[in-house]
């Protein structure tokens, strides 16, 4: 029997999750509420929320799988990429908890952990297979051949999807994160109502820097005929920028899909979560024969669940770290 405790604390939802040869006991998630005001994560602010919740996200982790300290294994944490400050909190906390309890530390990639976050439920994708994974810091298509052997083939040169679809919104006039908000106003809308830009951009590689100035220009412009211009066409300003997001993400997908030669397709990371998405990818798994894996919502967007799994095929592979490890706010693969 093998008990891991796992630590998130990357961006902005402290999480801690239990869990139990490959069965997620717990998970827990507290959303800072703190950054709404200023129409963004602020990093200091987000440590600071880090170390409140801390300590009574874990009790309650602990006591919802009826685990406690002392039949833990190991204590994992994600190690990175993030906020230096967010997560030097989760870090600290659980390297101080590896050592009281005497156990090894075992530090995860947290790009890596959305992939893994297919393992926890089914169906699990066989290897090989291809991930989109798409957050409010990453875009990247990767190459997964094995749990812990994956290889990035395609990335953003410049703004995450998540980013894309924040940033548009803010410039609606949405609060933050406006990503979940654009889903739900493009439901009512037309996604062909305003056609804006698709970059081009060589390879397998994304932009997404171009289509915020189309849309700020292009609400510039309607504003001056009509200043209720974004209220009375929220819902089909909304359609149009995520019918283009989404199709920029398919494309590059469609050419991985035809260069690799795999047809199993997963999509992970917060964007994942957009309504859009899932029903587009279900679209093109009829057209092309592509098995596509979805994970469930709560899955999606940060947790420590994702960082609980990623934990146990790190324990399974002997794959542990030092107490002088230090987080890393670019960590690659
Ligand atoms: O993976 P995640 O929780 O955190 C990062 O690692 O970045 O992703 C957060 C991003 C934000 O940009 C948020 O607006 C976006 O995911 N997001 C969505 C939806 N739910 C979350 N974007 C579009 N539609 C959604 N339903
Ligand atoms: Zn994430």
């Amino acid at each position: 029997m093998c008990t891991i405790l796992a630590i998130e604390s990357s961006c902005d939802e402290t999480s801690a999750a239990l869990i139990q040869n490959s069965k997620i006991l717990a998970n827990i998630v507290a959303t800072q509420q703190v950054h709404h005001q200023w129409g963004g994560v602020v990093p200091e602010l987000a440590s600071r929320a880090h170390q409140q919740h801390i300590v009574p996200v874990v009790h309650k982790a602990l006591q919802e799988a009826n685990i406690t300290k002392k039949e833990l294994q190991a204590v994992a944490f994600t190690r990175g990429p993030g906020l230096l400050g967010a997560l030097l909190v989760g870090a600290s906390f659980a390297k101080s908890l590896a050592l009281a309890l005497n156990i090894p530390l075992i530090d995860v990639n947290h790009m890596q952990a959305h992939i893994l976050a297919h393992f926890i439920d089914d169906p699990k994708p066989p290897f090989p297979f291809l991930c989109l994974t798409v957050s409010g810091g990453h875009t990247q298509l990767v190459l997964v051949q094995d749990y812990l052997k994956m290889e990035i083939i395609g990335e953003t040169i410049d703004d995450a999807v998540g980013e894309a679809f924040d940033k548009t919104a803010k410039i609606m006039g949405l609060p933050y994160p406006g990503g979940p908000l654009l889903d739900k106003w493009a439901k009512q809308g037309d996604p062909k109502a305003f056609p804006f830009p698709i970059s081009e951009v060589p390879g397998l590689n994304f932009s997404f820097s171009g289509i915020k100035t189309a849309v700020l220009y292009f609400l510039q412009d309607r504003l001056k005929q009509d200043p209720e211009f974004i209220q009375n066409n929220l819902a089909d300003i909304s359609a149009s920028i995520q019918h283009t997001l989404i199709e920029m993400l398919l494309r590059k997908l469609r050419k991985a899909a035809k260069e690799t030669n795999i047809s199993h397709i997963a999509i992970a990371g917060g964007v994942s979560a957009n309504s859009g998405l899932r029903e587009a990818l279900q679209q093109e798994a009829a057209k092309r024969k592509w098995q596509v894996y979805i994970p469930a919502l709560a899955y999606c967007t940060d947790n420590a669940a994702m960082i609980a799994m990623a934990a146990h095929y790190k324990y399974k592979a002997g794959e542990f770290c030092p107490q002088d490890v230090s987080p890393m706010p670019r960590m690659k693969f």
